[in-house]
């Protein structure tokens, strides 16, 4: 069997969840959804970011320990993880034991491979970002402060920090990256990732001692460690790392790391770099995506802008909300949110062309066919072509998913459906029941297995409203994966079907969505 291990990055605990943080995971969990849907074995693994300054500073704001806040946001990921019917298999918290014990494991065989030295750190610094930047990367405002290209101010930082070797390794990254052109996408990024090492690197401060809010350093506690080499071992703690364990040898290499376009960094340079150095396995590809900005606006806590998923999933319903935010931009591009977007996708694609798909063929079936689905006749060439191009869809998603492709997956989709309605219109079996009844037998029995289709390949993206679509054909739970879509497991003629309930409503109007 196949593995793959897919994970989210993990979120920061100085502030509430928002659409944001809610994209990654639901995007995550499309993916894993669909990995298991198609025979691998996933782990799907998505976490808190508790240490580092920010965290620190935010919670002394507050007047309540660093501990207090990360438990109380951690909380609220986990809770969102449910709201969003996330199918992770673990959510880890980079203050538990087991994550601290891969940290400091991972630091002493950095150490011992003698990639790691201590010196003086003297630079710039954005508590924001928990990033260093170089003098050359900054802007000055008016005030006179100085800012990160991201508009995170920074402060001057000058203390005793160990460093990791980073400079030695811009060859064997650019190796990397040219002899692994998927090793990460979109290729944008790969390009942005690649001039950015070939420019040079600097040896990476990976400590700090003006604050404690850390995993410390093995045998110099008073330094903590940098936050962003912790919270990147998140991926290997979960695995049971420093621990030979069968995860860390099956599951390690497969790695998919979802990201936003923001920490491709970390992610791309930072991270195979430390793990070549201690002499692991890189992770097999990292796909950044883009950033929502909100009715054209960035989302800050100033503006108080963000958008909380909650509230989405509450007003538009759970699958409306997934739906959306994979169909509405290529994953990759940046997109803009608004909730009269939001509404007309609903009503356009999920209510009108597939909910009506399924609605109306169902009811026809429940009420002039006793609920029993007919036996279909000899096919015809049109049955033949819309059967083939359900039959096809899984080829043309799979490429898509490889590539993180969400939309153009939903769009193979899409393709089928249309094609489905305009099946319907033109063969219209409501007319043929008079008519040509074996005729109309033959149709709705097409459609049934179209929809059939349709709803399996649906589950990762709408889960609830594809299990309901699939109980509505009476398809066995355990006869809903990829390998079931073979003519094999084709819906049988003579089969009672439950009672058809719409699984699409409307949503009221779209102009009413903003108010
Ligand atoms: N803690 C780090 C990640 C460490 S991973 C080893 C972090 N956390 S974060 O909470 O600030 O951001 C988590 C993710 O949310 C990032 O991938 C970021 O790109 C994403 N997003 C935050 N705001 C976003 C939007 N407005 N739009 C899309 N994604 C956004 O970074």
């Amino acid at each position: 069997m196949p593995s793959s291990f897919i994970t989210t990055p993990i979120y920061y605990v100085n502030d509430r969840p928002h659409i944001g943080h809610a994209y990654t995971t639901i995007a995550c969990d499309v993916l894993a959804r669909f990995r298991r849907l198609d025979g691998y074995d996933v782990k799907f693994l998505t976490g808190t970011d508790e240490h580092g300054q920010k965290i620190a500073r935010v919670a002394q704001d507050k007047g309540i320990s660093p501990q207090e806040l990360a438990d109380q946001n951690s909380q609220n990921f986990r809770d969102l993880a449910k709201t969003l019917n996330i199918s992770n298999d673990d959510f880890i918290r980079t203050t538990e034991e087991r994550h601290k014990i891969a940290c400091q494991a991972l630091w002493t065989r950095l150490k011992d491979r003698g990639h790691i030295c201590l010196a003086k750190y003297a630079g710039w610094y954005a508590v924001r970002d928990e990033a260093f930047y170089d003098e050359g990367e900054l802007t000055a405002t008016v005030e006179g402060v100085k800012i990160a290209p991201t508009g995170a101010p920074v402060e001057w930082v000058e203390e005793e920090s160990y460093f990791f070797d980073l400079s030695k390794w811009q060859d064997k990254l650019l190796a990397l990256y040219d002899g692994n052109p998927d090793f990460v996408g979109p290729k944008s990024r790969l390009n942005e990732v690649r001039s950015f090492v070939a420019g040079g690197l600097r040896d990476l401060s990976i400590s700090r001692t003006t604050f404690s809010w850390g995993v410390p350093v093995p045998g110099d506690p008073k330094h903590v460690m940098y936050v962003w080499i912790d919270a990147l071992t998140n991926y290997i703690s979960a695995l049971g790392y420093p621990n030979d364990t069968p995860e860390m040898a099956t599951l390690w290499p497969t790695a998919t790391h979802m990201i936003g376009k923001d920490i491709i960094r970390f992610h791309a340079v930072y991270w195979p770099a430390f793990l070549m150095a201690a002499d692991l396995p890189v992770p097999k590809r990292i796909y950044a995506h883009g950033w929502w900005t909100v009715e054209g606006q960035k989302m800050s806590k100033s503006l108080g802008n963000a958008v909380d998923p909650h509230m989405l999933v509450e007003k538009y319903g759970l699958d409306q909300l997934r739906y959306f935010l994979l169909r509405e931009v290529p994953f990759g591009n940046d997109g803009d949110f608004s909730e009269a977007a939001m509404a007309t996708r609903i009503n356009g694609e999920l209510a009108n062309e597939l909910g009506n798909l399924a609605q109306r063929f169902l009811s026809f079936i429940a009420k002039n066919l006793g609920g029993v689905l007919p036996e279909p006749g000899t096919l015809t060439t049109e049955d033949e072509v819309l059967l083939a191009h359900a039959a096809g869809m899984l080829e043309n998603c799979r490429p898509a998913f490889e590539r993180q492709a969400f939309y153009e997956a939903i769009e193979a989709i899409w393709v089928v459906v249309r094609g489905a309605n305009g099946y319907v219109d033109k063969q219209a079996p409501w007319a043929l029941r008079k008519t040509d009844p074996a005729r109309m037998n033959t149709v709705l029995y097409v459609l049934a297995e179209c929809v059939r289709h349709i709803a399996i390949l649906m589950q990762p993206f709408t889960p609830d409203a594809a299990a309901k679509m699939l109980d509505q054909l009476g398809v066995p739970v355990d006869a809903r994966t990829f390998a079931h879509l073979s003519s094999k497991n084709a819906m049988k003629g003579g089969a009672a079907l439950p009672t058809p309930q719409g699984v699409f409503p409307r949503y009221g109007d779209p102009k009413a969505a903003k108010a």
